[in-house]
């Protein structure tokens, strides 16, 4: 089998998490579960990041130690990914005792290589970011990244060279689809590259709550060291509690990694600088996606305009809040969450379309053939007495619907995968009203043509559900229990073919996706 390994940034455990850090982990979640149910043998790794002054602050203003107050959160997060039902096979915290060591050790090793000296840093330094700025990337005197106001600092510290990189580094964002979206490639070359890249600053003396630096213990790693390398010391990398770094690429599987625009050019650039420092490949993909918004700003817990996935996911139900960041979020840009936005996607998409797609098949089913479809001979070489280029016409799209969906993972462009699948989706609903089905069942004469539009109808279903079911896991499977199949059924096989005989035995369910009167959601 091959391995594909699937990573979502580490999360900083320094407030409650929000429905912009679901969206980076539902989307790898849903694309560790399409790649399983594809046949590989996946990694998905998820985390915390835990050291750093910030955390040391925020523990600081809780009353508690650093320890104890990223517990707590870690704990939520982990929570979080339960409720959310994320399939993530490992949760690292960047406090683990194995992560520590081998971070000391790949200090030590890149040390030992002449890439990390120690100097001075006098910059511009962004306290809430903490990043160190020179001059000219500054926005109008404040800090790139966020806005707010720097200060002058000096220290000394530990650095790592970027020059023997950058060559590599430019071609690797120009010359290959690495970084996606595409138009962040001339971002970072234009912003980072070409002006020169800077040594790395890797080491503090201002705070304490950090990896020790083993051979000046006054310093401790800074965090985008600490804190990148998680994704292969989670594999073992420099550690014996793991001994997985085949999935580092090996045996022609590849690495994805996700994150969001705010952290792209320490996963495009700086990340690929430390893997090639340590001689390591590097990723096959980074896709950097964008933010979820509200009110037009970046949602974030320093900003605290953060909306609660655990309420939306009470009242909704989980499967529609990960269906709905998921469909909203442009493939390169942002997107403004709003209620009405959710409830209007909700309601569309999943109670009108897919939802009313099964039951009125499933209700068919029941009310025409007592809900057991009869398999009936076709003769072809009959003249048929309807017109069945509606037939062709669903068949064909539920039957290329795979190879589009399998293309869109890849990049990822999950909102356009989705939007594939609804696409037959809403094909299927038009073709109910192109045939008529309540007026061929006034005629017995016509039963083969009711059975075979039943028939069309549930097989796209089947095709259209198993596609789902990586974004949509806990309902898709009671779709399949209304339509009668089974797990043999809904393999990714069978999802690229027709099925030209199948035993339909269709059972009546609850509905799939309730709907919700807008104006009463939210008025409450
Ligand atoms: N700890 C660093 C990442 C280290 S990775 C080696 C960090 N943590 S963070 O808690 O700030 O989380 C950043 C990530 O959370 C983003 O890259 C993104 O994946 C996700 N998001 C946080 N807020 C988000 C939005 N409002 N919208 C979309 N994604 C968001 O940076």
């Amino acid at each position: 089998m091959k391995k594909f390994y699937i990573t979502t940034p580490i999360y900083y455990p320094s407030g409650n998490p929000h429905i912009g850090h679901c969206y980076t982990t539902v989307a790898c979640d849903a694309i560790a579960r399409y790649k399983r149910w594809q046949g590989y043998d996946v990694m998905f790794s998820t985390g915390t990041d835990e050291h750093g002054m910030k955390l040391e602050e925020s523990a600081r203003k809780a009353g508690k130690t650093p320890k104890e107050y990223v517990d707590e959160i870690a704990g939520r997060f982990i929570k979080l990914w339960g409720f959310m039902n994320i399939s993530y096979d490992r949760f690292i915290r960047t406090t683990d005792e194995e992560h520590k060591k081998a971070v000391q050790r790949i200090f030590i090793k890149l040390h030992e290589k002449g890439l990390i000296y120690k100097g001075e840093y006098a910059g511009k330094y962004c306290v809430p970011d903490e990043s160190f700025w020179t001059q000219s990337q500054l926005v109008d005197g404040k800090c790139p990244e966020c806005g707010r106001e720097v200060i002058d600092a000096k220290e000394e510290a530990y650095f790592m060279k970027m020059q023997p990189f950058a060559e590599r580094i430019e071609k690797l964002l120009t010359e290959t689809d690495f970084l996606q979206p595409a138009a962040r490639v001339n971002e970072m070359v234009n912003n980072f590259i070409k002006p020169g890249l800077e040594d790395l600053c890797v080491s503090r003396t201002t705070f304490k709550w950090g990896i020790p630096v083993p051979f000046d213990p006054e310093h401790v790693v800074y965090v985008w060291i600490d804190a990148l390398s998680n994704y292969i010391t989670l594999l073992g990398y420099e550690n014996d509690r793991h001994d997985d770094m085949g999935y580092w690429g090996g045996d022609g599987g590849y690495v994805m990694q996700l994150t969001a625009k705010d952290i792209v050019r320490f996963h495009s650039i700086i990340w690929p600088a430390i893997l090639m420092a340590l001689e390591l490949p590097f990723p096959k993909r980074l896709y950097s996606h964008g933010w979820i918004n509200l009110d037009g700003k970046k949602m974030s817990k320093s900003l605290g305009n953060v909306v609660d996935p655990f309420i939306l996911g009470e009242r909704y139900g989980v499967d529609a809040i990960r269906y709905q960041i998921l469909s909203d979020m442009p493939f390169n840009g942002d997107f403004d969450f709003n209620n009405r936005l959710m409830l209007t996607r909700i309601n569309t998409d999943l109670a009108n379309d897919l939802g009313n797609l099964v039951s009125r098949t499933v209700a068919m089913v029941i009310k025409y053939f007592d809900g057991t479809l009869p398999v009936f001979e076709r003769d072809d070489s009959e003249k048929l007495p309807y017109d069945d280029s509606y037939d062709n016409e669903l068949i064909n799209m539920s039957t290329a619907l795979r190879k589009k969906v399998d293309g869109l993972i890849e990049v990822p462009q999950l909102a356009q995968a989705l939007s594939e699948i609804f696409a037959v989706i809403g094909r299927a609903n038009k073709y109910i009203d192109e045939t008529t089905p309540w007026i061929l069942a006034k005629d017995d004469a016509n039963k083969p043509r009711l059975a075979t539009v039943l028939y069309n109808l549930l097989e796209t279903i089947r095709i259209c559900s198993s596609l789902l079911a990586a974004f949509m896991p806990t309902t898709m499977p009671r779709v399949w229990e209304q339509i009668g199949v089974g797990e043999a059924d809904t393999t990714y096989e069978k999802a690229g073919t027709w099925n030209t005989e199948y035993n339909y035995v269709v059972k009546k369910g609850d509905i799939i996706f309730p709907r919700f009167d807008i104006d009463k959601e939210l008025s409450e």
